[in-house]
């Protein structure tokens, strides 16, 4: 199966953290199968340490109702139903090919009851959502995270967690690697975002260097 979506500039992969060598978490033989899929054909699926913290994070909060968007092909989804026996995940994606893999997968997995996938532009889908998550896993297009924020947040409940993936951009957000001009405006709405984040009332967020930078934000 051919996809367009994979980025083959490999140069503008995982950021190389100090914590990176540790945070090395081996999951189950089926998702460790899909990952390795995914790298070996470049989907763009979360990186080793960013599905080790993900993992962490939600054995810790338990959360019940989960709404991720990005779902690529089921990877980081499944990473978060294996660590929450409880769960329930909603998750968008709109790559046909991508969702279409996906839903292969979670059958796989067993996790199909689990699981509510959406295929969709998420600008649009998001709207359409109702009902309150206890965690929210942004993980979609980088461009769009700071439109998605007003919907995102009323669907968050109160003490729920929003994790935005990304958002230190392979160096350029942090400061550590030169920004080319084609990323210029990506950068851009990635900084409108987490400033979005670190100035609203209703959240409590903080900047987490892993993988390629987390910001994780409590509704209070
Ligand atoms: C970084 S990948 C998600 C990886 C996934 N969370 C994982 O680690 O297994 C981002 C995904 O967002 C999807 N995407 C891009 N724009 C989208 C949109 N407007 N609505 C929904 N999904 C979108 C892409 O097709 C891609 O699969």
């Amino acid at each position: 199966m051919g996809y367009d979506y994979a980025h083959f500039n490999t140069a503008e992969g995982e950021r190389q953290t100090p914590t990176a060598r540790f945070n090395r978490a081996v999951f189950s033989g089926e998702t460790e199968r899909v990952i390795k899929l995914a790298n070996e054909r470049e989907i763009p699926v979360c990186g080793r340490e960013t599905l080790t913290f993900l993992s962490a994070l939600v054995s810790a909060l338990d959360p019940r109702e989960i709404l991720e968007v990005g779902t690529a092909v089921g990877v980081s989804a499944t990473v978060m139903l294996n660590a929450c026996a409880n769960a329930r995940v909603t998750t968008i994606e709109k790559n046909e090919k991508f969702y279409a893999e996906a839903l292969e997968n979670f059958k796989n997995f067993g996790k199909t009851q689990h699981v509510t996938a959406i295929l969709g532009d998420a600008a649009e889908v998001l709207p359409t959502i109702t009902g309150e998550y206890d965690f929210i896993f942004l993980d979609g297009p980088k461009v769009q995270y700071v439109k998605y924020l007003p919907v995102l947040k009323r669907l968050l409940r109160r003490g729920g967690t929003l994790l935005a993936d990304d958002v230190l951009l392979f160096g350029y957000v942090s400061g550590e690697r030169e920004i080319p001009p084609k990323r210029k405006m990506l950068v851009q709405h990635v900084e409108e975002y987490l400033n979005a984040v670190l100035n609203d009332k209703e959240l409590r967020t903080a900047v987490i260097n892993i993988g390629n930078g987390l910001a994780m934000s409590v509704k209070v």
